[in-house]
């Protein structure tokens, strides 16, 4: 799949196969996250892998739009670190958006269907995190992408829209 059509045609995907996700796509995914650009490159994140069943499953005791998780074969946690950091905090949120975007598609791309579970800046499941996967202060999780192969077919959508765009001003 060329990189257009990848983008054109990704979708969140919320149900899954019982079919496991090997060790070495996940590694894949993360690795895809990595080159996505950062502020000065300093590359503020680090990844949390989960392939464990209980710890998937206890996720939506603190976040309630996530049911489907329970069928998820795994799920990635991405972190802000503040420690690589060097603009106060200023620009993580978007160096984890753009490595999350890469990973959604990396995933597609191999026809693992994934959804971007909003964490930061909820308290509570950023709380919840950090209590269930032992994540230390200077981490802050910003997402968990939730990761199955898809059960059924998703359609893509014709989302371009002229009344968004201008050229030169608005
Ligand atoms: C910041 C952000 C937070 C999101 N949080 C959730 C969530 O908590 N639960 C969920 O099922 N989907 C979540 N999504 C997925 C969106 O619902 C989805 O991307 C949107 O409906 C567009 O559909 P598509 O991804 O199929 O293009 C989130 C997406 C983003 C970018």
């Amino acid at each position: 799949m060329d990189t257009l059509a990848a983008i054109k045609t990704r979708r969140s995907i919320r149900k899954y196969t019982q079919e496991p996700i090997g060790k070495d796509a996940l590694r894949t995914l993360v690795e895809a996250a990595m080159f996505a650009p950062s502020a000065a490159n300093q590359q503020a994140w680090h990844y949390i892998i989960i392939d464990e069943r209980k710890l998937m499953d206890a996720i939506p005791t603190f976040h309630p739009y996530c049911p489907f998780i329970t069928s998820a074969q795994a799920a990635v946690v991405v972190c802000g670190d503040l420690e690589r950091e060097r603009f106060n905090g200023l620009f993580w949120v978007q160096d984890c958006s753009a490595a999350t975007q890469n990973l959604l598609l990396a995933a597609h791309a191999q026809g693992i269907g994934a959804t971007w579970l909003a964490v930061y800046p909820i308290q509570e499941r950023i709380n919840g995190l950090r209590e269930l996967l032992a994540i230390p202060d200077h981490l802050v999780p910003l997402n968990v992408v939730s990761l199955g192969m898809p059960a059924g077919d998703v359609r893509s959508a014709d989302r371009y829209d002229e009344g968004k765009v201008s050229w030169n001003r608005f």
